[in-house]
């Protein structure tokens, strides 16, 4: 029920807009790195010394204007200045519905082709963030149309889609993270069980170790982590064939631990003004997250 409330609440158009003029509350600073570059720098520059790499997004949701998309794209473009003029380790990751798909696609491919070609320059990669069911074939629409052109682009498979299997092979020998899946989707598409996802997510990420390029395992599930370990132990598959990823501010222990283990590990930035929705799913899926917001009102 609490994760109903949360999706509902993740959705609401009046509550983002008024979240972005207030600043990070209710605990957000916890999992959000900032609200401009300069702090997010600073973040990134303080999770490279422990030896992870970041993946950066400029949150953004519910763009139907272009100014909007555009102003978006300019963040993200200087998100890649800057991630260059620092020297840092870092890339790029995004959603398509913030750089204007929802407005117009040829629009939204032309920001994106922008994007990746300035990231190209300085050999960044740019992740696609998967997003929900609606927009997942004009994503990969994006994803196609860009890699007739480069090679710094890669996506996302979201293991409670029924067809996450058919996307993986067909993308096989690209960067691809491998998630659960955030958003509430109908049962004519997706998996509804959680036995039913993480079964799935545990083929995928097998399937995608043993035949794809590079793998990025998302997730703070522990018990998936540890069976990846297993895994890539007794299929020798080397440390550089893959990584862990999870979300900043989250099981920043774990975080560490798989770092110093020797593990590659990337941990996702979110940053900016627009962080109400991301932060309303990350409560829906995980309602304890919400002793983040207790704390903070406590603490004040
Ligand atoms: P899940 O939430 O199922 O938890 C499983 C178990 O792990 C819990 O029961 C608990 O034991 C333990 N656990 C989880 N979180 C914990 C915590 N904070 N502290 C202690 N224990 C904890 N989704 C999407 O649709 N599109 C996308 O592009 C992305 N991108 C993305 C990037 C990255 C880096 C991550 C980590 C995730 C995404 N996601 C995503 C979100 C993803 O689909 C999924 O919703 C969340 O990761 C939650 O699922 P988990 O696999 O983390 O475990």
């Amino acid at each position: 029920m609490l994760k109903d409330l949360f999706m509902g609440l993740s959705k609401n158009q009046f509550l983002n807009t008024a979240a972005k003029k207030y600043g990070l509350k209710l605990g957000a600073q916890n999992v959000v790195a900032g609200t401009n570059i300069a702090e997010t720098i600073q973040s990134i520059k303080e999770l490279n010394s422990h030896g992870i790499a970041c993946t950066v997004d400029n949150l953004g949701e519910f763009v139907y204007k272009e100014e909007e998309a555009t102003e978006a794209k300019e963040q993200i473009l200087e998100v890649i200045e800057a991630i260059h003029e620092n020297g840092v380790d870092a890339h790029i990751s995004l959603k398509p519905t913030q750089l204007g798909l929802d407005i117009d696609y040829t629009f939204c491919l032309d920001n994106l082709r922008e994007i990746v070609d300035r990231a190209s320059r300085y050999d960044i990669h740019v992740n696609i963030d998967m997003e929900d069911y609606g927009h997942l074939q004009p994503s990969f629409d994006i994803l196609d149309d860009l890699s007739r052109e480069y090679d710094n682009v890669g996506t996302v498979i979201q293991a409670y889609f029924y067809n996450a299997q058919e996307n993986l092979e067909k993308y096989k020998n690209y960067r691809l993270r491998i998630v659960k899946g955030a958003y509430k989707e109908p049962k004519e598409y997706a998996f509804q069980e959680k036995k039913e996802i993480d079964s799935n997510f545990i083929k995928l990420i097998e399937w995608h170790l043993l035949n794809g390029k590079f793998t990025s395992i998302a997730t703070h599930d522990h018990h998936v982590i540890n069976h990846v370990k297993k895994f890539v132990k007794a299929h020798n598959i080397p440390n550089n064939k893959f990584e862990f990823q999870m979300l900043y501010g989250f099981r920043r222990d774990m975080q560490l631990e798989l770092a110093k283990e020797g593990y590659n590990f990337c941990t996702y930035v979110p940053f900016g003004k627009d962080w109400y929705g991301y932060f309303m799913r990350r409560l829906a899926e995980r309602p304890q997250n919400l002793n983040l917001v207790v704390k903070q009102v406590f603490n004040k």
